[in-house]
């Protein structure tokens, strides 16, 4: 099978340099518009495409981003794996501002949003005990040290709801009694849908902040935030671009069954 990339980037990240044949392609899905046309084309031979999670403009919150049309978008597009590059806040002194995380896993507190393509008509429940696809997850952190990023294999991220920054008292609850690692608010549902289309997920988390908890680093700033990605735009847009050779044009089904996630996964009967 031939792989096919796709990347949704986060804030900071609208488009990407460097893609042969590059072009703005309009999908529609049945759960509506995605959140933005999509950059298809090709890096190092591999067919890729970019999708700005927040559209160019930066026009949809973390609640408001279409989740369900966006994986669905990409899977139309002949996607076989996604990487999804974040802004995160950290809850460890070590992952500090500019460095890198490959995430292992997540805690779900999001409310807002669409979280399965299944619910009326069809039901499925998929595994996500182990929500990102390691495969994927290994070219992730060996693109990031290509990149020369210092990086974190692993790593819980708590998925809030936004778009307010957590409390202090939220902020040491993830980190002292839940153990989490980074925060964000946009990887879920991503990845949740993302395994329910079967496709391989990883995410990488660009550490912009240290959320609210650090008795030396005061609250979260935008401002500060947008500083830090974009001093390390350039970082991920070198870890993105090694990741083609890394995972290679053909691709052996997902040791991890990411892609056949749904074989024991639907309870409606065929006929009903
Ligand atoms: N994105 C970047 N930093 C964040 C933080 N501290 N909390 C939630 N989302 C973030």
């Amino acid at each position: 099978m031939q792989t096919k990339i796709g990347i949704i980037g986060g804030s900071g990240l609208y488009d990407l340099a460097g893609l042969e044949n590059a072009e703005w392609q309009v999908v529609d899905t049945p759960w509506g518009a995605p959140s933005d046309a999509i950059r298809v084309g090709d890096l190092g031979g591999v067919p890729m495409a970019f999708l700005p999670r927040h559209g160019r403009g930066h026009v949809h919150s973390p609640s408001t981003v279409p989740y369900r049309a966006n994986i669905d978008a990409l899977k139309r597009l002949g996607c076989t794996d996604i990487i999804s590059v974040s802004a995160c806040g950290s809850f460890r002194e070590e992952m500090a501002p500019g460095d890198f995380v490959i995430i292992s896993d997540f805690i779900d507190r999001t409310f807002a949003r669409d979280k399965s393509f299944f619910g009326t008509g069809c039901v499925a429940h998929v595994s996500v005990a182990h929500p990102v696809c390691p495969r994927l997850g290994d070219v992730a952190e060996a693109a990031a040290i290509q990149a020369g990023v210092t990086v974190h294999r692993g790593g819980t991220y708590l998925a809030m709801e936004g778009p307010q920054f957590s409390s202090m008292a939220e902020s040491k609850l993830y980190r002292d009694v839940w153990g989490c690692d980074v925060i964000g608010m946009t990887n879920m549902p991503e990845a949740k849908l993302a395994r329910e289309a079967e496709l391989c997920y990883a995410s990488v988390a660009m550490i912009t902040d240290y959320d609210s908890w650090h008795p030396d680093h005061g609250t979260v700033d935008i401002a500060d935030i947008i500083a830090t990605l974009g001093a390390n735009s350039d970082a991920a847009k070198a870890m993105i671009a090694a990741v083609p050779a890394l995972l290679g044009p053909d691709r052996a089904p997902c040791p991890h069954g990411c892609d056949r996630a749904l074989e024991h996964a639907i309870m409606t009967a065929p006929d009903a």
